[in-house]
């Protein structure tokens, strides 16, 4: 009885071998951010995160120069992964910020409505690879095999053996030295962090935009070049 499964999500993850060597740099950095940043603006359960404290542009910062690189050359090769060509298309980090997560905080599920492709990067994680510092969780809002919607809600026993076919979430553990990178507008959230320690991450959002030039008809997928833009009364 073959049953055939379509249309995967795809996440991709890599440990960036010179993690070690950047920790302890990427760490001052995110704290010293967090020191000279907004007074706290979030829940107390809710993880620290610097595009609401005022530092959500560490892409221009030349304290974080290496991850940046990093993400510019994996997202190409995601990119590249999903088929695209990348001749005909610019990008762009739109925003980069850090994330502390302490003991007992979390982030609750959201998208990034405003980007096309998202990264994390961990920088320190207590108790790297597994669950316990709160792991990175995506949300199918698709359910292509809930027959009868609803189903599978936590209100409901109809659904008794969880399996692949069923599964409405998946969770990657918080890994030391790991990028990953997904879909901007898959929903995502981090559960609690359940360690004394605290977790720090960096975030950040990406846009594709077509090139100057590019074949007509692009312009109706892709964002046109931004250069191209006029802004009201300049
Ligand atoms: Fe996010």
């Amino acid at each position: 009885m073959p049953v055939d499964t379509w249309f995967p999500l795809a996440v991709y993850y890599e440990d960036l071998p010179e993690a070690t060597d950047h920790k302890k740099q990427l760490m001052d950095a995110v704290l010293q951010l967090e020191r000279d940043g907004y007074e706290r603006r979030a829940w107390p359960e809710m993880a620290w995160t610097g595009d609401l404290h005022g530092a959500e542009q560490i892409h221009t910062d030349p304290r974080f120069g290496w991850i940046v690189g990093q993400v510019e050359s994996h997202v190409q090769a995601y990119l590249k992964a999903l088929g695209l060509d990348l001749n005909q298309i610019d990008l762009y980090i739109q925003r980069a910020w850090p994330v502390i997560s302490r003991h007992q905080q979390e982030v609750g599920a959201h998208c990034h409505n405003t980007s096309h492709v998202s990264a994390v990067y961990y920088v320190s994680v207590p108790n790297s690879g597994s669950d316990e510092a709160g792991s990175l969780v995506f949300f199918d809002d698709s359910r292509p095999n809930e027959v009868s919607p609803g189903l599978g809600s936590e209100n409901t026993n109809i659904v008794v053996d969880w399996n692949g076919l069923n599964q409405d979430q998946a969770m990657y553990a918080p890994t030391e030295g790991r990028l990953v990178l997904f879909p901007s507008k898959q929903r995502h959230g981090v559960t609690v962090n359940h360690t004394e320690g605290e977790r720090i991450s960096l975030s950040f959002d990406i846009v594709l935009a077509a090139k100057p030039g590019s074949a007509a008809g692009s312009y109706e997928f892709l964002l046109p070049p931004p250069e191209q833009w006029k802004r009201f009364g300049r």
